[in-house]
């Protein structure tokens, strides 16, 4: 119960079983199915292993073929994949949470899809569902490899790769179970347009906090404010003293910190806590990688002064509780309280330089691949 202090028994027992079920979902070779498969299958592979951002020329696109199921297993044809910053760990020398990718793997992803093929009663042919379903077109999944059922809605089926999904939900658990924030709070948020900072800065608001972005370029500072509805936005490119400005965005401090990044934004707004601050260590976006290990300014003091608390987590922590931050979400977004941007990119070839795309800071928004099978099916 240790390592979850925040989470209830419950959670703690979910997330374990997925760290669990994950592991040996990770080993499941999907190559190795293809005696009894057809032709058919796209995959993007892991090509060479990377120290730092993942390049295009790291991955392998391949024809595969359409895997057979065994009993328990569905056959699901994936509509959307996400790319995701922490695919960059998935594939380090040293993953830091679930088994590394090894050469030749078929790319681990989240991904939306439909079911056309079933050996598994709780799975229906023309169900939706949404998982780690790989860089590929079909994938044998089983129960382990699903992080939530979709119900029909008349929501984009591709949200629930970014706000309706791992996204959304990072945003949700880490703000309200982690971060805790109070009605007039200040909350500060880096990486504040992208898929996550920007839901983050969102369910502040709803919350009633005053919520400060940290985003790069002007465009994504303009996203904050008009589209996040962010009440201040800080463009950290600039030619700006960060505390300074930080400073006065955050006359009374800084009551929670939503970290994506860590590196210098975290630097200052570590010397800009309130009294009791939160930090909530979602991303590290900021490292240009983990060999040689990042060093940098030493937290302690400004969390001793400020009796501040820092804590990391992951969104699969609170998979248990997935189905209530998606029920909770959409109803937000239909309410028009809780906006979303997508930057929508057609067909697999897009995968491979997606990591690239999101180190550099260049996506608009959440990451999506739309594959063939999205444009020739309903979504309902
Ligand atoms: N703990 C979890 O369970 C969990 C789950 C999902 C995501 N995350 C983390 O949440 C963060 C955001 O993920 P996302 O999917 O929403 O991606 P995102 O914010 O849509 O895209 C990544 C963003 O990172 C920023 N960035 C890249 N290099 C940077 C650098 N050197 N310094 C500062 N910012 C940099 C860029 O934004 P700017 O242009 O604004 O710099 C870029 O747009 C990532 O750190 C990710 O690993 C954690």
């Amino acid at each position: 119960m240790q390592r979850f202090p925040y989470c209830s028994p419950r959670q703690v027992e979910w997330s374990l079983k997925f760290e669990v079920d994950r592991i040996e979902a990770a080993s499941l070779d999907w190559g190795e199915r293809r005696e009894h498969a057809v032709a058919g299958n796209r995959q993007v592979w892991l090509k060479s292993r990377p120290n730092g951002i993942p390049k295009a020329e790291d991955f392998g696109i391949r024809d595969a073929d359409v895997p057979p199921i065994g009993d328990g297993e569905f056959l699901v044809q994936n509509h959307y994949l996400s790319s995701d910053p922490a695919a960059r760990g998935w594939i380090a020398d040293a993953s830091t949470y679930w088994p590394r990718i090894e050469i030749g793997d078929t790319m681990r992803a989240f991904a939306v899809g439909e079911i056309v093929e079933s050996r598994n009663p709780h799975y229906s042919v023309g169900e939706k569902v949404m998982g780690l379903f790989g860089w590929q077109e079909y994938a044998a999944a089983s129960d382990k490899h699903v992080n939530l059922k979709i119900a029909p809605s008349d929501l984009p089926l591709s949200l629930y790769l970014g706000v309706l999904g791992l996204n959304g939900f990072t945003a949700y658990f880490g703000l309200l179970d982690i971060g805790a924030p109070e009605a007039g709070d200040t909350v500060v948020v880096s990486t504040a347009a992208g898929a996550v900072g920007s839901c983050v800065g969102q369910i502040a608001k709803i919350k009633g906090c005053r919520t400060v972005g940290i985003a790069g370029g002007p465009e994504k500072a303009r996203q904050c404010l008009e589209e996040f509805g962010y009440d201040a936005a800080i463009d950290y490119k600039g030619e700006i003293d960060l505390d300074e400005v930080l400073r006065r965005a955050c006359p009374g401090g800084v009551h929670v910190y939503f970290d994506n990044t860590s590196g210098p934004i975290s630097d200052a707004v570590l010397r800009n806590l309130a009294i009791g601050a939160r930090i909530v260590i979602c991303g590290t976006a900021s490292y240009p990688s983990w060999n040689p290990w990042n060093t940098g300014p030493r937290p302690e003091r400004h969390l001793l002064v400020k009796r501040a608390r820092m804590q990391g987590f992951l969104a699969t922590d609170f998979i248990g509780r997935f189905p209530e931050a998606e029920a909770q979400i959409s109803q937000w977004i239909k309410e028009g309280r809780v906006n979303y941007r997508e930057e929508m990119h057609e067909g697999l070839e897009h995968a491979p330089g997606s990591l690239q795309r999101l180190y550099k800071g260049e996506n608009a928004g959440k990451f999506v691949i739309r594959l063939p099978a999205a444009r020739s099916r309903s979504n309902a």
